[in-house]
C-alpha cells in the first residue's frame, strides 16, 4: 500500500449504548490513560495483503483512533515513533530478521507474540505471529490490553490457546427459530442467502475472533437433513466466505437418516456399503464448496433422534462411518454423548456413561465424543460428568450451554464462568490425585491429540445479540475459557466490564461481585442443595417441581426430587440406582457417604431425611428454605446496588438491565414460594424464622406458568 491513508475514529457516543458493540467498544479512554498511550500507537503497518490482513489494518486503526481520540496513520514506511507494526516473517523482512523462529513454532499459527522492541534504532510495538489469524488474535489482545488501561510501553507477550476446537453450537432451525434461543431470530437467513449476505455476519465473526473462537456449529442438533442438500450447501458456503478471514470454520449438524431423507436411499444403517459411499460423496461435495469446511456434529440415538441403534449398531459404528467421510479432508465429527435410553428403574445421570463407556477406543483418530459439563442437562448446578476420566483413549469436548435453558433465559442475571470453572477444577482423580478435568480437556492427561469445546451459543437477532446485556458476558467468557481454561472468573469479569460497561474502579467492583454471585443465587433461587431440574415441562423457565404428566418419566421434576414423607433427594447411592460408582474412588465414596458429601450435591446423591442435621446444625428443612430466601434476598440487594450505579452506566443500557432485575426479583420469588409450598406438603414443617410467607398458594402456582 503506497498511500498514507488517515483514520480517524471518534466516539460515538458517551450517553446512550444500544450494546450492538459488544466489548469491542472505542470510545476514548479515561483522559490519564490516554496520556500514557500517546507515544506508543500513531501509524499502523501491517506487512501484507490479504482478507486477515485488511481486517486487522482496519481493526488496530480504528480501535486505536478511538480508543486514543485521535487520528492514527496507516503507512507502509517505519516512521520514527509510535509504530505498531504487524506481520508474519514471511510477510514481513523486519520480523524475519527478529528470529524468533524457535518461538513461532512452538505458538503455532494461532499464537502470537506481542513486543516492544527497537528496529534501526526506533521502538515500536511488534505483533507478530507464524499465522494471519494469529496476528489477528494478537490484533486483539493488543487492543484488549488498552480497552482494559494495561502498561504497553514495555510488553513482551506470548499466548497461544490451549484447545484447538474453539466452537459455538448454534440450535438454529432452517425456518429462522432458534431451538433455546432467546434473544431474537437466527442470524442466517436462509431464505436470502447465498445472493444476500447479511453485514451482521461480519460483526458477528469479528466478535467471535475477537476472543479466539475459531468454529461454528449452523443448525440445531435436531438437524433438518435438507441442510446437507446442494441447495443449502451452497448457503452454507456463502457464510463460511464471510467467516474465512475471521479464521472461523463452519460446521454442520447433521441428521444420521440424512441418506434416506435427502439422499433416497432404504436405509441409514453405518455399516451398508451404499450409506458408507452416500457419506463418502456428500462430504466431497461439502469440500468442494467449502474447503476448509470444519466437520459434522450429531446427535444420534437421543431425544427421538435417528441414529446407529435403529439398526443395531454401535454409537462406535455411527460415529466411524461419517469419520471415514471426512479423514480424507483432515476434519471431524463431534459425536455427542447426549443419550439417554430409559429402560424402567434406570438412572438418566448414569445413561450416557452406561451406553458409551464401553466403546472407549473403538472411536476413529478423527471423532471425538462431546460431552455435556454434567451427566443431566445443562442445570445449574451439577457434579461433573461421570465421562470425564473414563475413556482414556477417546478424545472428549466438553458442550456448555451459554444460552440460558435452565437458567432464566434473557431475563435472569447470571454469570456462567464459575459454573464453568468449578467444573475444570473437579478433580476426577482418574489419575491420582490432580487429574482435574481440565487436565483431561486439554489433552496434558490422556495426551489427547485434537482437543476442544463447544458452548450453545446464546445470539440472536435482538439488537444487543443477547437479550439481556450481562448475558454478553457469557458469550466472552466461553470464548475466554475456551482459549485458557484457567483464567479466573474474577479476570474475565474485570476484562469484561473495563470493555462493555465502565471504568470507574468502585463500580467495577460491585458489578463484579454481583457477576460473580450471581449464579450462585441462581442455584440458591432455583435447585439448592443438589436439587435439579424443578422446571415447568416444555419450556423450563419456571418452577413446576410437582410435575408429572411427561410421556417419559425421566423428563418429569418428581423423577428427579422423589420427595415423600420421609425426605428428598435421587439416591444414586448403593441403595438407589448407584451410579456414583462411574466416578473413581476416592470421588465416588466421598459423594456417596452422607457425612462426606459436599452439601451442594446432596440431594443429587442422596435421598435424605427431612430433619436430617446439616453441617449447620439446622435441619435439611429449615436449610433448604433459607437457600430458597438466600436467593430471594440476593436479588433484591443486587436490584438497591444496580440502581445506585445510576449516573455511571449510561441511562440505555442502566434502565434495561434494571428492568431485568424487577423481573429476576419477582422470578425468584415465585421459584422459593411454588418449590416450598410444594415440598412442604411432603415434610409438614413449618417454614423457619427468616424465610417470608408465600405471597399465593400452591394451587395458583399450579395454575400458572411464569411464560404466560
Ligand atoms: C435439552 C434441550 C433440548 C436439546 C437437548 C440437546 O434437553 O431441552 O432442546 O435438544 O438438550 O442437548 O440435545
Amino acid at each position: 500500500m503506497s498511500s498514507m491513508v488517515a483514520i480517524i475514529c471518534f466516539a460515538t457516543t458517551a450517553n446512550a449504548d444500544d450494546g450492538y458493540r459488544l466489548w469491542l467498544r472505542y470510545d476514548p479512554l479515561p483522559k490519564s490513560a490516554i496520556a500514557s498511550y500517546q507515544s506508543v500507537c500513531d501509524s499502523v503497518v501491517v506487512r501484507g495483503s490479504s482478507p486477515t490482513l485488511n481486517i486487522i489494518r482496519a481493526e488496530l486503526a480504528n480501535g486505536c483512533a478511538g480508543l486514543l481520540g485521535k487520528a492514527v496513520t496507516v503507512t507502509d514506511t517505519l516512521a520514527t515513533k509510535g509504530i505498531v507494526l504487524v506481520g508474519t516473517p514471511q510477510s514481513s523482512t523486519e520480523i524475519a530478521g527478529l528470529k524468533w523462529n524457535r518461538q513461532f513454532d512452538e505458538l503455532g499459527s494461532e499464537g502470537f507474540i506481542i513486543r516492544t522492541v527497537r528496529i534501526n534504532n526506533h521502538p515500536l510495538t511488534v505483533i507478530a505471529s507464524q499465522g494471519e489469524v494469529g496476528l489477528l488474535y494478537g490484533a486483539f489482545r493488543f487492543l484488549r490490553l488498552l480497552q482494559t488501561l494495561q502498561p504497553i510501553d514495555q510488553l513482551n507477550l506470548l499466548d497461544k490457546p490451549r484447545l484447538q476446537l474453539r466452537v459455538l453450537d448454534h440450535w438454529d432451525n432452517l425456518d429462522g427459530s432458534i431451538e433455546r434461543g432467546y434473544a431474537g431470530r437466527s442470524l442466517w437467513n436462509w431464505q436470502a442467502l447465498p445472493d444476500k449476505i447479511d453485514p451482521r455476519l461480519v460483526d458477528y465473526a469479528r466478535a467471535n475472533a475477537s476472543i479466539g473462537i475459531n468454529g461454528v456449529t449452523l443448525n440445531n442438533v435436531n438437524a433438518d437433513a435438507r441442510i446437507l442438500t446442494t441447495e443449502y450447501l451452497r448457503k452454507v458456503a456463502a457464510i463460511a466466505n464471510v467467516f474465512r478471514p475471521y479464521g472461523i470454520r463452519v460446521y454442520l449438524s447433521a441428521r444420521f437418516s440424512a441418506p434416506i431423507e435427502v439422499g433416497g436411499l432404504k436405509t441409514a444403517d453405518p455399516l451398508d456399503p451404499q450409506v458408507a459411499a452416500w457419506w463418502q460423496k456428500k462430504a466431497d461435495e461439502i469440500y468442494e464448496l467449502i474447503p476448509d469446511f470444519g466437520g459434522f456434529l450429531v446427535k444420534a440415538n437421543s431425544e427421538g433422534q435417528p441414529g446407529p441403534r435403529t439398526y443395531n449398531r454401535t454409537h462406535a459404528d455411527g460415529a466411524n462411518i461419517l469419520a471415514a467421510a471426512l479423514a480424507p479432508h483432515q476434519s471431524v465429527v463431534i459425536w455427542r454423548a447426549f443419550v439417554y435410553d430409559a429402560k424402567p428403574g434406570y438412572d438418566r445421570a448414569g445413561a450416557a456413561y452406561a451406553e458409551l463407556q464401553p466403546f472407549d477406543g473403538k472411536f476413529a483418530a478423527n471423532v471425538l465424543l462431546q460431552v455435556k459439563n454434567g451427566p443431566i442437562d445443562f442445570q445449574p448446578r451439577e457434579p461433573f460428568h461421570p465421562l470425564f476420566g473414563a475413556v482414556p483413549t477417546t478424545q472428549l469436548m466438553p458442550e456448555f450451554q451459554i444460552t440460558q435453558e435452565y437458567l432464566g433465559f434473557s431475563n435472569h442475571l447470571a454469570f456462567l464462568a464459575p459454573m464453568w470453572r468449578e467444573f475444570f477444577a473437579s478433580d476426577t482423580y482418574a489419575h491420582g490425585r490432580g487429574s482435574t478435568v481440565a487436565r483431561i480437556v486439554d489433552g496434558t492427561l490422556y495426551h489427547q491429540k485434537i482437543t476442544g469445546i463447544a458452548g450453545v451459543a446464546n445470539t440472536g437477532s435482538d439488537r444487543n445479540w443477547t437479550g439481556h446485556y450481562f448475558a454478553q458476558a457469557n458469550w466472552y467468557a466461553f470464548g475466554r475459557l475456551a482459549w485458557n481454561l484457567d483464567l479466573t472468573s474474577r479476570q474475565i469479569a474485570i476484562e469484561w466490564i473495563a470493555m462493555t460497561l465502565t471504568h470507574d474502579p468502585g463500580a467495577t467492583e460491585t458489578i463484579s461481585r454481583i457477576m460473580l454471585e450471581s449464579r450462585e443465587a441462581v442455584v440458591d433461587y432455583m435447585t439448592p442443595l443438589g436439587l435439579h431440574h424443578l422446571f415447568w415441562g416444555g419450556h423450563h423457565y419456571g418452577p413446576a417441581p410437582w410435575w408429572n404428566t411427561e410421556p417419559r418419566e425421566d423428563w418429569n421434576p418428581v423423577y428427579f426430587h422423589r420427595a415423600d414423607a420421609n425426605g428428598i433427594g435421587f439416591d444414586r447411592t448403593a441403595t438407589g440406582s448407584n451410579t456414583v460408582t462411574q466416578y473413581h474412588h476416592p470421588v465416588s465414596d466421598r459423594f456417596a457417604n452422607l457425612n462426606t458429601c459436599p452439601e451442594k450435591f446432596l440431594l443429587w446423591f442422596h435421598h435424605v431425611r427431612w430433619d436430617y442435621r446439616m453441617r449447620s446444625g439446622r435441619t435439611l428443612w429449615d436449610e433448604l428454605a433459607l437457600h430458597y430466601q438466600r436467593g430471594v434476598d440476593w436479588v433484591r440487594h443486587t436490584r438497591r446496588e444496580w440502581d445506585a450505579l445510576k449516573g455511571i452506566i449510561d441511562p440505555e443500557r442502566h434502565e434495561a438491565v434494571a428492568k431485568k432485575l424487577a423481573i429476576q426479583e419477582r422470578d425468584a420469588i415465585v421459584w422459593r414460594d411454588a418449590c416450598l409450598l410444594y415440598f412442604q406438603t411432603f415434610s409438614k414443617r413449618p417454614l423457619p424464622s427468616g424465610v417470608e410467607k408465600p405471597a399465593k398458594t400452591l394451587e395458583e402456582y399450579k395454575a400458572k406458568s411464569l411464560l404466560n
